[in-house]
């Protein structure tokens, strides 16, 4: 009998390093073209019994920085697991006052300030010039969909944990956090989150054709208040347990539907989202 196919992958970002309120199957190690993954992904089974892959993107002890995550074996690995869709969770600066540490957001828009640095594309170092569509970096029908629920999860036993929408993320280099400056002009650009990792990896899901949404969860202000220090890891590393158990409980609660939702029964959903709308060029 054929292996049953693991139809979502949750990448667990600064603290998230495994959802252990979820059952433990087994851990699977594959070997991509481009590598193995940040660390073996562990097959998770939910309450129904459905599986669901769990990847630590930065290592299980966070020893991959963020320009030196494997994120084209992170998602070729995933890929390989049959995985359709991908819920990304990750750890920001808010660079908007109403954005608190400890909020959630579910962001629909990036600004590339990466270096150049990372390799984006698998289609670099082979023949084959393919263009994907950007335009919309996430996969705005699951991002849509998404919004109700883990607006419903964080509100779960009192959590009262704010979600925002419609947010621009701004990824950069680091590993050093931004000056003051930056985060004022990162402001003026429209960014409200900023982070070191939503690239390359939102577009690698795209080349892979994975539907792609990314849970935002606020540590820190970053640099722009005025009359505040600007951010420190101590002060990130403040929120992150308490973001991470959130996070851990708004996956055991939504994973179950949104498998639903991938294994099919919404087709339309995965027509758009789905899409990577790649055009190789002619020759
Ligand atoms: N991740 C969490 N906080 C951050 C910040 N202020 N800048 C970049 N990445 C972050």
């Amino acid at each position: 009998m054929s292996e049953e196919k693991v139809l979502i992958g949750v990448i667990g970002g600064s603290g998230l390093y495994h959802l252990d309120n979820l059952t433990f199957v087994k851990a699977v190690n594959p070997e991509t073209p481009w590598g193995f993954p940040s660390t073996p992904i562990t097959i998770c089974a939910l309450p129904s019994g459905k599986k669901v892959a769990f990847l630590a993107r930065h290592g299980a002890g966070h020893t991959i920085h963020p320009s030196a995550v494997p994120a084209r074996a992170n998602i070729a690995a995933l890929k390989s697991l049959g995985v359709r869709a991908i819920l990304a969770f990750s750890a920001v600066g808010s660079l908007r006052e109403e954005i608190s540490p400890g909020s959630f957001a579910l962001p629909n828009q990036i600004i590339d300030r990466t270096k150049g640095v990372r390799p984006a594309s698998f289609f670099e170092g082979t023949s084959i010039v393919a263009h994907a569509s950007f335009g919309d970096p996430f996969s705005n029908k699951f991002v849509k969909w998404l919004e109700s629920r883990v607006r419903k999860a964080l509100d779960d036993e009192g959590r009262g944990v704010k979600l925002f929408t419609d947010k621009c993320v701004i990824c950069m280099e680091g590993p050093q956090f931004s000056t003051r400056a930056e985060s004022l002009m990162y402001r003026q650009w429209g960014a409200d989150l900023i982070n070191m990792s939503v690239l390359p990896e939102a577009k690698l899901a795209r080349e892979a054709e994975l539907s792609y949404a990314l849970v935002a969860t606020a540590t820190d202000y970053d640099a722009w208040r005025p009359d505040e220090a600007s951010v420190t890891s101590a002060e990130v590393f403040k929120t992150l347990t308490q973001n991470a158990d959130t996070s851990r409980h708004v996956a055991a609660t939504i994973l179950d539907e949104i498998h639903e939702v991938f294994a099919g029964n919404e087709v339309d959903m995965l027509e758009e989202v789905g899409r990577m709308k790649l055009s190789i060029m002619p020759r």
